[in-house]
């Protein structure tokens, strides 16, 4: 193990706004640490594809109440997948990676995430996942909502041009036909919405660490986490 004197297993919540790099960097720290990565905005992407699966929006508004009475039946679960090296989300057991991180998900998950029923549960099940501790857990509300006491907290943030050039090389990669100002625009929409909710909206928890990672390479950023990690554990 990398940090011989950092037995101690602790939650890590990595916060911020949409297209940051939240997960692929939690992923790598997870790695790095031999912890268990949990990528929320998965889950409730995986509520919003089921939505739209299920009759529950229509002419692209949501059906909130037909979604909310449908929760019992949806039932979402992480497997772990050694080629990604971290876990992919399943919905009703059908692997649905390929489906949720789609634009037309993306549209519609701040709806979804806005509806107090739905974060109840998912906080719930993420409560449960993180347990254990031995977790880094990506999302908007763990460090404020999820765990409040996590022992290391980060918030991201970059430049919005800088997210969506970053959001749209990946979603070209995939062969997804869209353009860059409907994913500028997507990315701004999603932070007013994110950020002006009613329930838990997000926001920075005063104990956060802010890592603005604009200008910094994948390389820079595990150097920036292992002195933080180093310093939170007492090494
Ligand atoms: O991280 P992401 O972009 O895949 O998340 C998708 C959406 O889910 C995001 O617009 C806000 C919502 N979300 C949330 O409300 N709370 C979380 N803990 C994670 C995501």
């Amino acid at each position: 193990m990398r940090f011989s004197k950092a037995n101690r297993k602790i939650v890590i919540a990595v916060d911020g706004f949409s297209s940051c790099g939240k997960s692929t960097f939690a992923k790598l720290v997870a790695a790095r640490l031999g912890y268990i990565f949990i990528d929320t905005g998965a889950m409730y992407r995986a509520v919003t594809l089921w939505a739209i699966e299920h009759d529950c929006v229509h002419n692209g508004i949501l059906d909130e109440e037909r979604l909310v009475a449908s929760l019992d039946r949806i039932h979402i679960d992480f497997r772990f997948n050694p080629d990604r090296g971290a876990s992919d989300i399943y919905v009703d057991g059908e692997w649905v990676e390929g489906k949720i991180r789609t634009i037309s998900v993306s549209n519609l998950v701040s709806a979804v995430s806005a509806i107090g029923e739905v974060r109840a549960r998912l906080v719930a099940m993420q409560q449960e996942m993180g347990r254990d501790k031995g977790v880094v857990m990506d999302g908007r509300d763990i460090g404020t909502v999820v765990f409040p006491d996590a022992e290391l907290k980060i918030f991201m943030t970059a430049d919005p041009e800088v997210r969506a050039e970053r959001r749209y090389l990946e979603l070209q990669a995939k062969g997804e036909q869209v353009s860059r100002e409907e994913i500028v625009e997507n990315i701004v929409l999603r932070d007013h919405l994110d950020q002006t909710r009613a329930i838990s909206p997000l926001r920075k928890a005063e104990d956060a660490i802010v890592l603005d990672n604009g200008g910094m390479t994948l390389e820079e950023e595990m150097e920036w986490f292992d002195a933080l990690f180093a310093k939170t554990v007492g090494e």
